[in-house]
């Protein structure tokens, strides 16, 4: 069977913001490569976790070298860009194994990486993991997903979807999976928000008649049923300290789309 991610491939097309990132996300990832270049007075060299086409399609600092490191060759194949000879190229690989060339980037950057490796044990792995791919004087950008620091009762999300105050599926889709997780460490199956999902109060066809949203859209909650696979949601101070061992904040940036107060970009220096 396909794993969830070699299976949301072929879906990828579907995902909107703010699972992807959108103009706001991009412009802020661009003016932080855009500093640590001009910081640094020369060419960087950049490692990208996962193969977010946003990212790797953004202005990058003229000749930026650019590694992205996936574990699902489907990802690669359907969603990466393609490998640019001499500014870019996708690999497949683990993020918690060595990274191609150890201590050598200047930048290693991601989009919503956190939420995939478990938590707080495997956010502290995949940091100390980030820590070792980076100069010691590197920047780690990342756009995380977070959890309040009060969780939302999930009454109040089917709610306001009832009532039209919910703009897109996808921020339907996450503020049900946030309000779901019992807690960051126990996570969230995808399982659970698909079956939480198919018994609310209303159907997906209801929801695309009142909403008018994309079926498509709508229909990427069933790549959710049955999985095994969590996210985990921690909220940012949790976030912090589960990597204050090997990261320091040195910004943070709200985009001002819909729950982007639930998707800061952070930017951290290695301690
Ligand atoms: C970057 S994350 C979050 C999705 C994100 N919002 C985006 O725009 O790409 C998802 C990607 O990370 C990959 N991934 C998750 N855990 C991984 C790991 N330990 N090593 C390598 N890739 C991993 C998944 O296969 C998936 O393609």
């Amino acid at each position: 069977m396909l794993t969830f991610w070699e299976r949301t491939a072929r879906d990828w097309k579907h995902f909107g913001p703010p699972l992807r990132p959108s103009g706001p996300d991009v412009a802020r990832f661009e003016a932080l490569a855009r500093g640590e270049a001009e910081r640094r007075g020369r060419a960087l060299s950049a490692l990208l976790c996962g193969v977010t086409p946003e990212i790797a399609g953004m202005a990058w600092p003229a000749d930026t070298r650019l590694t992205a490191v996936e574990q699902s060759i489907e990802m690669i194949r359907e969603v990466w860009p393609g490998d640019r000879p001499g500014f870019r190229v996708a690999r497949q690989g683990n993020w918690q194994a060595p990274p191609p060339e150890p201590g050598s980037y200047d930048l290693v950057i991601g989009d919503g990486c956190f939420i995939s490796v478990g938590f707080p044990e495997g956010c502290r792995e995949f940091g100390a993991s980030l820590r070792r791919a980076l100069r010691p004087d590197g920047l780690l950008v990342m756009r995380c997903f977070v959890q309040p620091e009060t969780r939302e009762p999930v009454e109040r999300v089917w709610a306001d979807l009832e009532a039209g105050r919910i703009g897109s599926f996808h921020v339907f889709k996450w503020r049900l999976s946030m309000a779901l997780q019992p807690a960051p460490e126990a996570g969230i199956g995808l399982a659970e928000i698909w079956d939480a999902w198919s018994r609310g109060p209303l159907t997906p066809e209801q929801v695309r008649k009142n909403t008018g949203w994309p079926e498509a859209a709508i229909a990427t909650m069933d790549l959710y049923r049955g999985r095994e696979h969590r996210f985990h949601f921690a909220t940012e101070a949790a976030l912090l300290r589960a990597l204050q061992a090997t990261f320091r904040l040195e910004s943070r940036h709200v985009p001002p789309y819909e729950l982007g107060e639930r998707c800061p970009i952070l930017a951290f220096r290695p301690v």
